[in-house]
């Protein structure tokens, strides 16, 4: 209960609603991110609804190599889905968010699924495999964890042709602050990756439940996918087009096959 009897924010789908008022104002709006220490940060909506000229070359280099059909894991508005859907591919969306699944079918994504990355299999079963699964717009964050990045790569290896690749985009931990070098220090104190976050996202009075998410290295990602049957096949380092050009590297594509695919 807040100060003043008010309940505190309700939990919805925060994401969902933020991208809907942005398409329906046709102007950037903002949510927070809010991390288990209390850290909050603003998340501005334009990152999650911009067109393949404002991409990064990497994530256009590493989504020239898709074939369908394809699974757009965690696909917000769809916007990498429908690009491949208008190359005359056979894209399906995943997402927890009902509001962002319906601006993907608005976008020209052909199939969408509400469900959570932790049940792919049971979601995809009986479906043709995919040829590509997406994890981008940092969604290798949706791994979370070792344990439960693994398992998800195993269900992602199950759902996939024996060609299949992952086109996933990474972002490293950020380190430097007091207040990030102490949860990282927490996180390895208890035999986690110094990466690992518990946050949750803020729109207006509506938050997300709390959710695990990963900021970790391709080296780190090169672990958790190998346990699952996927070797790291091509890594690109980028930073995001504006970043000032002496920022620290943080964010990087990666390409994943299976380690007894073709190739
Ligand atoms: C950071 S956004 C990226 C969206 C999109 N890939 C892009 O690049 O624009 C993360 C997306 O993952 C979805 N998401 C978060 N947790 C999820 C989960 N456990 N399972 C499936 N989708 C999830 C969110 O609703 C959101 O649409």
């Amino acid at each position: 209960m807040e100060a003043n009897g008010s309940p505190g924010p309700r939990i919805g789908d925060a994401f969902g609603l933020q991208l809907s008022d942005a398409v329906r104002l046709r102007r950037p709006v903002t949510a927070f991110v809010e991390r288990s220490d209390g850290l909050i940060v603003p998340s501005g909506s334009a990152q999650w609804l911009n067109g393949e000229q404002e991409w990064p070359s990497a994530v256009r280099d590493a989504l020239a190599r898709a074939q369908g059909p394809v699974l757009d894991v965690g696909a917000g508005s769809g916007r990498h889905g429908a690009f491949l859907a208008r190359r005359s591919m056979h894209v399906t969306a995943l997402d927890t968010s009902a509001l962002a699944l319906g601006i993907c079918r608005d976008a020209g994504v052909q199939e969408t699924v509400r469900g959570d990355v932790t049940e792919l299999e049971h979601r995809m079963r009986g479906r043709e495999p995919f040829r590509t699964v997406l994890f981008l717009g940092n969604n290798v964050g949706l791994l979370g964890s070792v344990s439960r990045g693994t398992d998800i790569l195993r269900q992602v290896h199950a759902i996939t042709s024996a060609d299949a690749l992952i086109i996933a985009e990474g972002r490293r931990p950020v380190g430097g602050t007091a207040d990030n070098d102490a949860y990282a220090e927490r996180n390895l104190a208890r035999g986690g990756l110094p990466g690992e976050l518990v946050m949750r996202l803020r729109y207006g009075t509506t938050a997300t439940d709390w959710f695990p998410y990963l900021f970790c290295g391709p080296e780190e990602l090169e672990r958790i996918a190998g346990a699952a049957g996927w070797r790291l096949c091509d890594v690109q380092d980028f930073r995001y087009p504006g970043a000032p050009s002496d920022a620290p590297l943080l964010s990087y594509t990666a390409v994943l096959r299976k380690h007894d695919g073709d190739g």
